[in-house]
């Protein structure tokens, strides 16, 4: 199911610069599942043509509050009525001060007044507008109505001017859109979850690693930021942006994840072992880049601490045990070395990737799991984007247990992340 199947959302254009850029972000909505309806002010019509917001929302695209066509449907009542949120972007400082006055004079304010929907609204404007007095009052104002506001970014602009005042990204927005739309499952819970490879190092510039990229236990932190969460994110090196709200602790080596992830273990109601933790390490660190030699190299490992292991050892001696999940990645007896799995370290569920198809586990974006939980249910899934994966195992977690009281975590085998 795709993340915002059935979700009505209304998506107000106003006049500025920065109104193409939403043309992918309407595309995007419309890959979630979303249903999309665009209302431009005057202005923003003057940027990108309504006929661009129709082809791509494949709905009409609504200007003016007097259009004869709508008449009998009052378009600024029936629209605020059946849209279950309303993300105005780009929004003018005109447009803003509209709304922050409560002013009615264009069909996209009044549509937001008479609305229940949430209201997100993305400033995009030249920075010192931006800066000035009266703009941030009136942003403070629509914070006080309860509007999501969400802060520009700093850049340059196409004034040419340098400030706050961009549009941010469309990721930064999707995941507030997301979170608006949830149901906050996860509110006043914390989080725990890591993610990404290990680095363990034989020299200065090499290393023993593996092939995880992270994406799994990033789409899990995203998401449940979305639901509210606190989420803190221990990660090992990823190309991935940590997504907006973590708190996110960089790592390199098995060692250094366990000390900060043993460090956070009292304040996590929940804690994802997503990352592929480095089983073994070597013994002995060259400080000086190995030479070649003609008799090859032969190297000494040890063993890491098992992470996940010592969580499972530990956390009934809390009085509220967290719940906790852990990851493994088999290529082989999927089931039955995931359920030993569960056991041997006290999971409350593990979610077994299965690593044998090209098109699922490690470093790329979809994912076949299956979920195995502490009383023997079991839920298979089918190949999904790990986004999806990820809504749906905080779907089965939320759904069976009131959190915290079970467990999740993921295997440390160095082979278990993607
Ligand atoms: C080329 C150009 C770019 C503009 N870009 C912005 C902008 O990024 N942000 C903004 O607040 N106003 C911008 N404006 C000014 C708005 O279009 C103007 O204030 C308009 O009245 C906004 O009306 P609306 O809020 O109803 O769309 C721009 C104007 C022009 C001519």
């Amino acid at each position: 199911m795709p993340l915002l199947d059935k979700k009505k959302i209304l998506c107000g254009v106003t006049g500025s610069i920065a109104a193409y850029k939403v043309c992918d972000w309407v595309r995007s909505l419309k890959r979630d599942g979303a249903d999309v309806t665009v209302v431009m002010t005057e202005a923003g019509s003057r940027f990108v043509s309504p006929l661009t917001f129709a082809a791509l929302t494949g709905n009409k695209v609504y200007g003016g509050m007097f259009d004869p066509e709508d008449a009998e449907t009052i378009p600024h009542i029936s629209l605020a009525r059946s849209h279950d949120l309303i993300l105005i972007a780009p929004a003018t400082a005109q447009t803003i001060a509209r709304l922050a006055h409560g002013l009615a004079d264009d069909l996209l304010s009044a549509v937001v007044l008479a609305g229940e929907a949430k209201v997100v609204v993305c400033p995009a404007m030249n920075s010192k507008m931006y800066l000035h007095a009266a703009t941030q009052e009136n942003l403070a104002k629509l914070r006080k109505y309860g509007y999501l506001v969400i802060d520009p970014e700093h850049g340059s602009m196409a004034c040419g001017e340098e400030g706050p005042g961009r549009l941010p990204e469309w990721d930064q927005v999707r995941n507030s859109v997301l979170g608006a739309l949830s149901s906050g499952e996860l509110a006043g819970k914390t989080v725990l979850v890591t993610a990404g490879p290990t680095e363990e190092p034989l020299d200065p510039v090499r290393f023993i690693g593996n092939r995880s990229s992270g994406k799994m236990g990033y789409a899990l932190a995203a998401r449940a930021v979305q639901l509210g969460a606190n989420v803190i994110l221990v990660s090992g090196p990823s190309v991935l942006t940590p997504p907006h709200g973590v708190a996110y602790v960089k790592v390199r080596t098995a060692s250094e994840m366990y000390s900060e992830v043993m460090a956070r273990f009292d304040v996590a109601d929940i804690i994802v072992k997503a990352a592929a933790v480095s089983d073994f390490r070597p013994v002995e660190v060259a400080r000086q880049k190995v030479k070649k030699t003609e008799a090859g190299l032969t190297i000494s490992l040890m063993q890491n601490r098992d992470i996940l292991h010592k969580l499972g050892e530990i956390k009934d001696d809390r009085p509220k045990p967290p719940l906790l999940i852990g990851f493994a990645a088999e290529s082989e007896n999927i089931l039955e070395n995931g359920r030993q799995k569960l056991q041997k370290k006290n999971l409350d569920y593990i979610v077994i990737n299965d690593i044998s198809a090209d098109d699922s586990g490690f470093a790329v974006d979809s994912n076949r799991v299956t979920i195995l939980d502490r009383h023997g249910r079991q839920t298979d899934l089918p190949l999904l984007l790990k986004e999806e994966t990820a809504l749906r195992i905080w779907q089965e977690v939320l759904g069976s247990e009131s959190v915290p009281s079970g467990k999740i975590g993921q295997d440390e085998g160095a082979d278990n992340e993607q």
